[in-house]
């Protein structure tokens, strides 16, 4: 089975570059973006490092931490985590799981045995900190993943999860918002006075402030 959105976010103890993670401790009160990488030492996967390791502080605003993962040995990640900082011009700054026994890997889905048989794919989970699983993405070894655009995700999870609120297709922070069908337009006149009715069932407002 899959790891799907609304599961609580599989626990689990494994290595990784800053000790052992004690998954659902160190999520404490944080959302994280946990992403696997199919081989240390491979060139998209180290572009992909360096990206999120340049984007923390986005990620810090946010309170989201990054944790990185491939089924290869702690001494992988600490001699290619100098290639990274050598050739990204950016030091990983956030853990990389190193789940050489593939514990993590299993429990998540990470490796689809019909594209390869002996690494992970490149899967993203935005996990907030209930523990829930808020997103899943997958793309596979030839594609390098777009940061930007997770960063983007996690703005919309985090509005819609304090406001009863939709982001539109391709939605920026500061742009408008949609109103979600279970709010009466009773319920919209108090919550978002001069909100757009464009049809009963599409209702826009500005992006609240907070
Ligand atoms: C890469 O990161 O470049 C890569 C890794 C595995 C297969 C193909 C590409």
């Amino acid at each position: 089975m899959s790891v799907q959105i609304g599961d609580t976010a599989p626990d689990f103890v494994q290595e990784s570059t800053e000790g052992p993670i004690h998954f659902h401790d160190w999520i404490g009160d944080s959302w994280v973006i946990l992403f696997s990488h199919p081989k240390d030492f491979t060139p998209v996967c180290t572009t992909e490092l360096g990206a999120v390791a340049k984007l923390k502080p986005e990620f810090d605003k946010r309170n989201v931490k990054p944790i990185g993962l491939s089924v290869d040995p702690l001494t992988h990640h600490g001699d290619w985590s100098k290639d990274i900082e050598e050739t990204q011009g950016a030091a990983l700054n956030f853990p990389l799981i190193a789940d050489a026994d593939r514990k993590v890997a299993d429990l998540y889905g990470m490796i689809h045995p019909n594209a390869d048989n002996t690494m992970t794919v490149r899967s993203v989970f935005v996990i907030g900190p209930d523990k829930k699983v808020k997103l899943t993405l997958t793309y596979p070894a030839s594609t390098g993943r777009n940061f930007q655009e997770i960063l983007r995700v996690i703005d919309s999870l985090q509005l819609t999860s304090k406001h009863k609120l939709a982001t539109p297709a391709d939605w920026k922070p500061g742009d408008d918002v949609i109103i979600t069908p279970a709010v009466s337009n009773e319920e919209a006149d108090k919550i978002f006075p001069g909100y757009k009715t464009i049809k009963p069932y599409l209702r826009t407002t500005s992006q609240p402030s907070s």
